[in-house]
């Protein structure tokens, strides 16, 4: 096992009328904006339900942050929570509201003159944010009980990621019941975002860390359990939703990261798909994964042949087949989730492929992968292998 810091200090508040919580976990004189998406969190009551939980606390709401959150956006938040003196930030929405919410958080304190050098430099320099706590309605991201966010540049077509240890929720309420207004797409889109942040931090090579690995497997083999009986039920099942959220938030909080290489490829490359044509994160995700197994099937075999067997119970045929078959079922469960894993699909085909590799490049991802082996050359491979 590898070295490592493990620090989650954001405080879960789980369960059914959790909301009403609030009341509690938000400092009495704290003087509250609350930042949510665009209309989801009004039209389902859940904007409601948070405003009465603050009681008589002095609030305001920032509407308006789009999915995949604009630094554009971002920005105008800024200017808010400066010119009306807020000093507690409450997220309400999916991983696009949380993610924004971070950056505001930070960018309302620093004192640097362009706080786009926070997504130039990753969030390396951030010295401190504003606190602020999320009512998370859609599972998917993980960014509920993690210290790290994308932000889109709009005006340059640039979707960068950042992390700092300011930047963990001070408290997240996790209801269940919150995401039983969201559409099909919307699910199936959590599911396999929270599947491929399992593998990011799994599917590399053994370091001898078989405690990690049962977490992500069991992780894994929830999310095929349920997944399709998300999409297949006339009624939300609390059960389900629940064991979904909960998968969803573990994928990403660091815990079955911790000790062991990460690889993150796919999330780089899937990035520049979002910033240049606007598919939603998971189905970039999607599309990349499948065709990155293949590419790097070598340097991953070991991982691969244990995924197969543990996740899938692939038990037969030669390595090369184990191998083929385990990426073949990876594919079918994002299909089966509704989800298309080729370019083609949506409607991308071969001359997209330089725009994207440019963006790489542009953007650093030069060398990405837990090896550091994915060069632009190869980035191109897998994407023209996705086609
Ligand atoms: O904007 P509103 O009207 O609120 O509608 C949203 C949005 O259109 C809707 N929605 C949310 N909760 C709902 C609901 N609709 C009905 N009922 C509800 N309960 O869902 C749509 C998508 O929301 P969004 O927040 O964009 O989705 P998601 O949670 O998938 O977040 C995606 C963003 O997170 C980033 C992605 O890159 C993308 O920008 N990620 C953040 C990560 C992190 N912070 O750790 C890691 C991820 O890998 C990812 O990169
Ligand atoms: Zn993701």
């Amino acid at each position: 096992m590898q070295n490592f810091d493990y620090h989650n200090p954001t405080h879960i508040v789980f369960g059914q009328g959790r909301i009403a919580d609030l009341g509690k976990l938000v400092p009495a004189d704290a003087k509250v904006l609350i930042l949510v998406g665009g209309s989801s969190a009004e039209k389902t009551g859940t904007l409601a339900e948070v405003r009465q939980a603050l009681g008589a606390r002095s609030h305001a709401t920032f509407s308006g942050i789009e999915p995949n959150p604009s630094f554009e956006t971002s920005m105008q938040a800024v200017q808010q929570v400066k010119d009306g003196h807020f000093d507690f930030l409450l997220a309400v929405g999916g991983g696009s509201v949380i993610d924004a919410v971070k950056f505001i958080a930070a960018a309302a304190l620093f004192e640097g003159s362009d706080a786009w050098s926070i997504l130039q430099k990753h969030g390396s320099n951030i010295t401190q944010a504003l606190p602020f706590g999320t009512v998370l309605t859609l599972p998917a991201t993980g960014s509920e009980m993690n210290s790290g966010g994308v932000i889109t540049r709009r005006s340059i077509g640039a979707k960068l990621a950042f992390g700092s240890p300011h930047c963990y929720p001070v408290f997240s309420v996790l209801d269940p019941t919150k995401t039983y207004t969201l559409p099909p797409k919307q699910l199936a889109n959590g599911v396999v975002d929270a599947f491929v942040h399992t593998i990011e931090q799994y599917l590399t090579y053994p370091v001898n860390a078989p405690l990690q690995d049962r977490f992500a497997e069991g992780i894994l083999q929830t999310l095929i359990e349920i997944g399709p009986r998300l999409l297949a039920d006339a009624e939300p099942n609390y059960d389900d939703r629940a064991n979904l959220v909960w998968a969803a938030t573990l994928a990403l909080n660091g815990l079955i990261g911790a000790g062991v290489p990460q690889d993150w490829s796919t999330h780089m490359v899937g990035h520049e798909l979002t910033a240049l044509h606007g598919i939603d994160h998971a189905r970039t995700l999607a599309i990349v994964l499948p065709s990155m197994l293949h590419e790097r099937r070598a340097q991953k075999q070991a991982k691969l042949l244990q995924y197969g067997e543990r996740v899938w119970g692939i038990t037969s045929g030669t390595a090369d087949e184990r191998v083929d078959e385990a990426i073949a079922r990876t594919r079918a469960f994002f299909e089966s989730m509704g989800i298309p894993t080729r370019l083609g699909a949506y409607d991308l085909g071969a001359d997209a492929i330089a725009a994207v590799v440019k963006q790489l490049e542009a953007h650093g991802m030069t060398r990405l992968g837990e090896q550091r082996e994915v060069t632009l050359e190869v980035s191109r491979r897998v994407l023209e292998g996705a086609l």
